[in-house]
């Protein structure tokens, strides 16, 4: 028998990956540095942030400072992001001093401003809404607008929203007399779109243009707030295909590096209408952690750092997350954690945010053979967290 010596070549230097936002984005994808012994660096806005206890090391200022994020960029190999509130210009500077950010300047650029995202992809001939600017009185631009595409018509804030906040349901001339107090040229209006299901491809980006696509999404919301996810989507495979390609045209047009994910309309005729994108893990993905063979975070932390992609196969036939969102009775969900890990088969992820009515708490994954029992598992876990059922 020959005994072989290890290879023991000199450590080396764990990679270092700068995070900017400490959200449950950065906290989830910590997670997956730790099983790959990344070391991630986020740059919080507070020390309260979700993410600060999970990760390596952290930097505390805001995203709008290009101090901070020098900062940041100068602890790492490579800087990305939880969320898209990074001014285009402080990360084109960074670039310019030599850092690696991905995604890049230009891809961030086209997701912070809403209208002028509909523009650039109407433009390159994706589907998208009927949409127009509100540049003189808002009120009156959206009667004028509804003129053409007729009520109801959706306004939208050009920046800053999330969660249906800065999204408004606009039925008639009354439902526009807030836009009065808005911004000048802040809002937007677009046509309603009379969609059948919303859907969402999730997919990862090497710099190379190398992508693995996850299986397409149903996204469903409540008051303009993703509530439910279940994945494959109910869709059939011509649907799946085309929105697919759709959103991998989309993510190679914009150059964007990481994950990238596409929320579309689907309608009564089949046709896909695209409504947001956003570069950077997303909701529409955290089915993917115990779903698929490659979490969202993972293969995020992989095509930012350019590594090889991991398999985007599902886990099981059935994979339903319901959102926990805040509920003004039920109070802290932590409260009634025990009680609904006595669900089986339900993963709980808790975000470890304070508690707000109506906030992003936490989310319950359920895999399975069967969506309808997925589903009921995963809300009737959430429903014990939320407090909305004597579980
Ligand atoms: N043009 C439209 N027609 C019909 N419904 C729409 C339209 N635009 C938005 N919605 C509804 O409002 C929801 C929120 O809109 P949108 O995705 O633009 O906002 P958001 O707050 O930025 O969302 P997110 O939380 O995904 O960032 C959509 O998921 C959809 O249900
Ligand atoms: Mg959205």
């Amino acid at each position: 028998m020959s005994i072989t010596a290890p290879n023991l070549q000199a450590a080396s230097p764990r990679p270092r990956v700068g995070i900017v936002g400490a959200g449950q984005l950065a906290r989830m994808t910590a997670q997956a540095a730790i099983d790959l012994g990344i070391d991630l660096v986020t740059l919080a806005s507070s020390p309260a942030d979700p993410a600060i206890a999970a990760c390596a090391d952290h930097v505390v200022g805001p995203p709008s400072s290009l101090a901070a994020l020098i900062e940041l960029a100068g602890r790492v190999d490579v800087v990305t992001f939880d969320h898209e509130h990074v001014p285009s210009g402080l990360a084109r500077s960074l670039v310019n001093r030599g850092s690696v950010v991905r995604p890049g300047p230009a891809a961030l650029e086209l997701v912070q401003d809403k209208l002028v995202a509909r523009a650039d992809l109407a433009a390159a001939q994706f589907p998208v809404p009927a949409f127009a600017p509100l540049d003189g009185d808002p009120v009156a631009g959206v009667s004028a607008f509804a003129a053409d595409h007729g009520w109801p018509v959706v306004a939208k804030a050009r920046g800053g929203g999330y969660d249906g906040r800065g999204v408004a349901l606009i039925a008639g001339p009354a439902d526009a007399a807030f836009l009065a107090d808005v911004p000048p040229g802040s809002w937007y209006v677009e046509a309603h779109v009379p969609f059948v299901r919303e859907l969402a491809v999730v997919l990862a980006r090497r710099p190379s243009g190398e992508v693995a696509t996850y299986p397409l999404v149903e996204t469903v919301q409540q008051d303009g707030i993703c509530v439910e996810l279940l994945m494959p989507a109910p869709v059939d495979r011509a649907v799946a295909g085309r929105a697919t390609s759709l959103a991998v045209a989309l993510a190679n047009g914009v150059d964007a590096v990481g994950i990238v994910a596409v929320e579309l309309f689907l309608l009564e005729n089949g046709g896909l209408v695209v409504n947001e994108l956003a570069v950077r893990p997303h909701n529409s993905g955290h089915g993917t952690i115990e779903g698929t063979v490659t979490s969202q975070f993972e293969n995020h932390l992989r095509a930012v750092l350019d590594w090889p992609l991991g398999s985007t196969d599902l886990m099981a036939p059935a994979v339903a997350m319901a959102n926990v969102l805040g509920d003004p009775a039920g109070g802290d969900p932590m409260r009634r954690l025990p009680r609904a890990l006595t669900v089986p088969g339900a993963h709980v992820h808790l975000y470890g945010k304070s508690f707000a009515p109506g906030r992003k708490l936490g989310h319950v994954t359920v895999t399975g053979a069967d969506m309808a029992e997925a589903r009921a598992a995963a809300q009737r876990c959430t429903a014990i967290l939320t407090g909305s059922t004597i579980g």
